[in-house]
């Protein structure tokens, strides 16, 4: 025993057990940042950071690789492993199968910082127990009643800008734009209407929510380790410790009024929390909820800036919008009926904006086994790789749509001298995919749909959209974050009626 007690012999067996640790590592490492074998890697990649390049510009990075590498290509993510990002169907499909692929474990790594328990960051057992219990918030009687919710608060912003906005001088419509789209989820979600209520607690609420969506966004896309190590800055603890009260009391109100329960999510949580006898911890619930006023607003009101650039431009689109609606809803506000099953030409306007529009230009998933790629190369991507669904490539591949650049509502018209697909094909609606695909795309697709068509009937039947007429605001640049937004949502607005 004596022999251990060795000074040097101590030393050389912890020098020894940290080569030993560093090898792994360092052989771990260098595996990840090994390009797929017969996938080209997108240039600029670095062995260390990853191809920070692309993820600082996904959209233009896809699209350029997609042009000069070919449908199929690797990058570095970073510190995790290789990743393959792919612009086709196969893609999509691959997302869809539940036994091949699972949340990415960078996306899960890096929101679990934010929101521990939220659907984003969650596996397994946990993920489906919160997708029962959340479910009922997405249902249809749910969204027919966050429907008049919608009409108000948009309402709202229309009295606003009719008598506010100079229909000759561009406006800015982000910051009405991101007022809108969260007043309209934390009324959803916790029964608070902003757009109504005035008074301190709206304006505490609506500062309290910028922090916290503020810093996501920042921490994520500028500085993600300041959080890991620093944990949360002072504003936004206090805006946790806000919401935290306020949702407290929204859950003692339902605890005492259950039949107010129904007005918003957190009493649709509750309620099947009781129905399905699962435990659900507050802090489950107060996560859910930062995630989906997160989730939930940033990502519709960058889809809406998006739809007013392909408007503004595209005249003809806007008359022919409202035209339906005038034959459809003559003076009534829209129904939920209304705008998911007798507006046919709205339905496509809605798809053909998602397609071109920017919001969310990848998204990613780990492998859980081996896969084979269908194309010419036969790839094996590894397991534990990332597979990266390029959603503005895949929106922009000439493979799927003719003219993909070009905003065109029609293409998605059937029959014969309407729209279609590429190279005289049919059209391909399942090369559409901004909300993700599979079992960990959007949970809120269907509000935001609903949402955004409600939106746009009462914004485009009160306004006529025009661009602002300079050319340094009137393109199409973008601000990469967490979603890509465009850098000058400038539009002329002229009351219309
Ligand atoms: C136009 C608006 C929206 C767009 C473009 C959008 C897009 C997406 C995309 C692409 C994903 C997949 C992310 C990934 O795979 O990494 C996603 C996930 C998610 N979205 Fe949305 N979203 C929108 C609106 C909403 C709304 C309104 C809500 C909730 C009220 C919501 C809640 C979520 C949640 C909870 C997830 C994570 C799902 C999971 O991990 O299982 N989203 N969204």
């Amino acid at each position: 025993m004596a022999y251990f007690n060795h000074p040097l012999l101590t030393s050389g067996v912890v020098a020894a057990l940290i080569i030993v640790s560093a090898s792994i590592l360092y052989s771990k490492y260098k595996k990840w940042k090994t390009p797929v074998h017969g996938i080209p890697l997108v240039p600029g990649a670095h062995w260390l950071l990853g191809s920070v390049n692309f993820f600082l510009s996904s959209h233009d990075g896809t699209i350029k690789s997609l042009k000069t590498l070919g449908e199929v290509f690797c990058i570095f993510v970073p510190l995790g492993p290789v990743g393959v990002v792919g612009t086709t169907t196969e893609f999509i499909d691959a997302f869809k199968d539940r036994m091949l692929v699972t949340m990415s474990r960078t996306t899960q790594l890096t929101f679990s910082q934010f929101f521990k328990n939220g659907l984003i960051a969650l596996e397994g057992e946990q993920w489906k127990k919160h997708v029962r219990v959340l479910g009922p918030m997405m249902s249809v009687s749910s969204l027919k009643q966050a429907v008049s919710s919608m009409v108000r608060a948009v309402d709202g912003l229309t009295l606003k800008w009719k008598t506010e906005v100079d229909p000759d001088k561009p406006l800015n419509v982000e910051g009405d734009i991101k007022n809108l789209a969260l007043s309209i989820i934390c009324d959803f979600l916790i029964g608070r209407d902003l757009s109504s209520a005035g008074g301190s607690c709206a304006h505490e609420l609506t500062q309290h929510c910028e922090v916290l969506l503020t810093a996501v966004d920042k921490e994520v896309y500028e500085n993600p380790l300041y959080k890991m190590i620093f944990g949360d800055r002072p504003p936004v603890r206090r805006a946790r410790k806000y919401l935290w009260g306020l949702m407290q009391e929204v859950m003692s109100e339902c605890r005492e009024h259950p039949e107010k329960a129904e007005r918003h999510a957190v009493g649709r949580i509750m309620a099947a929390v009781k129905a399905e006898a699962v435990t659900f911890t507050d802090q489950e619930l107060l996560d859910e909820i930062v995630m989906m006023l997160f989730g939930g607003s940033d990502t519709t009101a960058v889809s809406l800036m998006w739809a007013f650039k392909a408007l503004s431009a595209a005249p003809h689109v806007q008359s022919k919008l409202r035209s339906e609606i005038k034959e459809v809803l003559g003076p009534s506000p829209p129904t939920y009926d209304d705008v998911t099953q007798h507006m046919p030409y709205l339905d496509i306007c809605f798809k053909e904006i998602m397609r071109v529009a920017r919001t969310a230009p990848g998204c990613g998933r780990t492998l859980l086994t081996d896969y084979q790629l269908k194309g010419d190369t036969k790839a094996i991507v590894p397991k534990g790789a990332t597979m990266m669904l390029g959603i503005s490539g895949i929106h922009m591949n000439p493979r799927y749509w003719v003219d993909p650049e070009l905003f065109w509502p029609e293409r998605w018209e059937e029959g014969v001298g309407k729209g279609q697909g590429a190279m005289g094909l049919p059209i391909t609606p399942a090369a559409w995919a901004p909300f993700g695909a599979g079992h960990r795309g959007c949970f809120g697709q269907r509000m935001a749909t609903v949402e955004m068509k409600v939106l746009l009937v009462q914004l485009l039947r009160s306004f006529e959209f025009s661009p602002s007429g300079d050319p340094e605001l009137d393109n199409w640049d973008m601000v990469e974050r967490i979603t890509t937004r465009p850098k000058n949502p400038y539009f002329k607005l002229r009351p219309l009626g």
